[in-house]
């Protein structure tokens, strides 16, 4: 299990929310890598990522943030399917 944290720094030049999302990128990008290696990887929150023990001994400062628990292994079976939203429910043309 890999742990990706962020650190913010208020008032750096990359406002927070990029902070954030570029570490949410590292987790998407671990996921990937896992799985072209042929591993299975799933990125979890959870309760843990949030309680104030758990962070604590994780040695995160109060700058800091849990952004995913990433589990990485080998599948012993393939991850069910759900039902996916339709794109054009999500996606539109922007007419100016
Ligand atoms: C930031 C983040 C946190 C997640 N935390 C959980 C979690 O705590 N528990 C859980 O069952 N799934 C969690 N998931 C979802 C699982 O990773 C999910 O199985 C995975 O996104 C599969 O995606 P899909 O069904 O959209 O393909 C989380 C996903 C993301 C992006």
């Amino acid at each position: 299990m890999v742990v990706v944290i962020a650190r913010l720094t208020p008032g750096h030049k990359v406002p927070e929310q990029e902070q954030l999302l570029s570490g949410g990128a590292v987790c998407f990008a671990l996921l990937q890598a896992a799985q072209a290696l042929g591993f299975g990887a799933q990125w979890l929150t959870g309760w843990a990522a949030y309680d104030p023990v758990v962070t604590a001994r994780l040695g995160l400062g109060p700058d800091e943030k849990v952004l995913g628990f990433i589990h990485i292994g080998t599948a012993s079976e393939d991850a069910p399917e759900r039902q996916r939203p339709d794109p054009d429910e999500l996606l539109g043309d922007w007419v100016p």
